[in-house]
């Protein structure tokens, strides 16, 4: 089976019962603090899982493209990746344990469907703790549709959320499948120290919502949340020892072997660091050619795919030597193998190409300063008998050459040493909290669902509005953040905004909000909404059916509509006195505001 095949079933099972097919979303997360990138299909669902209504219903289906870095030292074993598709399904206050197993099971074994014989399946269910209850009512769903490989596990095994600090959460019960040929005894199942059972599928039974103070809220409707992954299922359904064995990534790894003149499977070494370009080249490709694209940087998601193109481009080297491998070449390819599920890589292809290019060449040149630093020292580190290398060494190596600290655990790997990661973390730290720039962007929990965020997100639309009063037309939002203490908007506008300007923006924010508009909010279809006037995001993908705010006092009379996910305040009076701190250059042709509430 293809992953397009298996795209389709899942999506058509579902629809068959009664779910509407949803767009995935962005890979960097809107208005969400503490994470970086989108790491599961719920992420841009919480505020639904969480209660809003959503446009599409209470079933919903989709793909969701997902980064996750926790793992990245992982990649190169069988089945880690840092960016994967995630198929799932939803049930928002809809059906519950029963019917989601069921699903599930169905979609697994049906003939009609994956047709995975039933002994190669095993599940686990939560254990229980404290006061939250073993799951006994999912293992007898397993049980009475004939699964017997059930394994009971704690906390860290099953339960799943939340995917930031708060937010929705709660037991889960996963699926395994054999990679062997059949169980090595009547009782191996998952956590079995044959080590063959790999997960495919996770059901989230979503009962609670982690608060700010750590505590775990019922949720007075209880959601399901499952996610796929396609790449794993995909390795399992064709038989392959590894998720870069499968069409998946078959050309991009031919890409790579001619390119560097190597074959992949030669050597244990080889072929990780194929499987490492492999990985990395195609998240890369995947963040750049998203429609929130960030670039390479020093801070956040954007250091993320700096370290990703550069440990790329240094496995590169090591494959095939200098310069040989151009990771443009390979980003062409993986944008051939994903361009149909994800047109915008297509429309995004010269920026993925030329940024591309334009990383590795920095890096080059960061490299061979790097290097030769780090063979100036090396004699005096080997004489290290314990084989550490300080922190403060290492960090050095990245603050004046900006040397990354995993290349220097590599080289310092290469020479039989350790870098004190610790001590490198601490001044890593210390000079991250001297970096203003930094700071707000990891604290706080999940803060979308907090009053003061909802607040920020409403005077968001209001300034969106008066920018477009105050600049004109051509104003079109490139991205904002909210926290509980300010807002961040950016958009696009060629010249620096003056203080006549900036002064007027506040005026007409601060009209609307001593009018006390109220805020409502209308379903309808998106090129209606888009007729009608409402405000949509250029690039952003949306539902057929979406959701519209309107700021003011009728559908005809008001201030502001833009099609949102919401939520929002319910009358713009209690968002107090509105004013633009910061107003300065993000990017080219790009300016960033940032602005508080008081
Ligand atoms: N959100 C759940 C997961 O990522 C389904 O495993």
């Amino acid at each position: 089976m293809t992953a397009e095949e298996l795209r389709k079933k899942y999506i058509d099972f579902f629809v068959s019962k009664g779910h509407s097919q949803i767009q995935g979303k962005s890979l960097i997360p809107e208005n969400d603090p503490t994470v970086l990138f989108t790491t599961a299909g719920m992420h841009p669902l919480v505020p639904y899982l969480l209660g809003e209504p959503h446009p599409a219903g209470t079933r919903l289906v989709n793909y969701q493209k997902c980064i996750r870095t926790g793992d990245i030292d992982s990649v190169g074993n069988a089945s880690h990746l840092t960016f994967f598709e995630m198929l799932g399904n939803w049930s928002l206050g809809d059906y519950f344990k029963e019917e989601a197993i069921k699903m599930s099971f169905e979609f697994l074994t049906s003939g009609k469907w994956l047709g995975i014989p039933i002994e190669k399946l095993a599940v686990t269910v939560f254990e229980g703790e404290g006061n939250i209850e073993r799951d006994e009512e999912s293992a007898a769903i397993w049980k009475s549709l004939g699964i017997t490989r059930i394994a009971y596990l704690p906390r860290e095994d099953n339960w799943w959320g939340p995917a930031g600090t708060t937010g929705p959460c709660g037991p889960d019960t996963e699926m395994f499948y054999y990679m062997g040929d059949t169980p090595c005894n009547p009782d191996c199942k998952p956590g079995c120290s044959c080590k063959k059972w790999l997960e495919i599928w996770n059901d989230v039974f979503m009962q609670y919502n982690k608060n700010a103070a750590g505590e775990y809220e019922p949720m007075s409707r209880k959601c399901v949340d499952t996610g796929m992954g396609i790449e794993r299922t995909v390795t399992v359904l064709t038989g392959k020892a590894s998720v870069y064995d499968t069409d998946i990534f078959s050309p991009i790894v031919s890409a790579i072997e001619a390119a560097c003149n190597c074959k992949y499977g030669e050597n244990e070494e080889t072929t990780r660091s194929i499987r490492i370009i492999a990985d990395h080249t195609r998240s890369g490709t995947f963040i750049l050619g998203d429609p929130k694209a960030v670039t390479p940087s020093n801070i956040g998601a954007g250091y993320v795919l700096r370290r990703l193109i550069r440990r790329a481009v240094r496995h590169g080297r090591k494959l095939a030597g200098d310069c040989a491998l151009d990771l443009s070449n390979i980003a062409e390819v993986v944008i051939e193998r994903f361009k149909g599920p994800y047109p915008e890589l297509e429309e995004n292809r010269a920026f993925i190409i030329g940024e591309l290019k334009k990383e590795q060449a920095k890096f080059m040149e960061t490299l061979q300063k790097g290097e030769h630093e780090f063979e100036k020292l090396l004699p005096n580190l080997l004489k290290d008998p314990r084989k550490i290398m300080s922190g403060r060494l290492a960090f050095k190596l990245y603050d004046t050459y900006g040397f990354p600290i995993e290349l220097t655990e590599e080289l310092a790997a290469e020479h039989g040493m350790t870098v004190n990661r610790e001590e490198f973390d601490d001044a890593f730290k210390k000079h991250q909290e001297l970096s203003r720039a930094q700071i707000g962007s990891f604290k706080g929990g999940l803060e979308d669902q907090g009053e003061m965020a909802v607040k920020y997100h409403t005077a968001t639309h209001l300034l969106h509005r008066a920018l477009k009063i105050v600049l004109g037309d051509h104003i079109a939002q490139k991205g904002s953040n909210i926290t509980a203490e300010r807002l961040r908007f950016d958009f696009t506008h060629d010249s620096p905004m003056t203080q006549d300007q900036i002064k007027k923006t506040e005026e007409i924010v601060n009209e609307q909000i001593q009018k006390d508009l109220p805020v409502s909010m209308e379903t309808m279809g998106i090129e209606e909404a888009k007729a009608s006037g409402a405000v949509a995001l250029f690039g952003e993908k949306y539902e057929e059916q979406v959701k519209v705010y309107i700021v003011g006092n009728s559908g005809t009379d008001y201030f502001c509509k833009e099609v949102c996910g919401g939520p929002h305040v319910e009358k713009i009076g209690i968002l107090g006195k509105f004013s633009i701190q910061k107003e300065q250059s993000s990017s080219a042709g790009v300016r960033r505001i940032r602005a508080v509430l008081g």
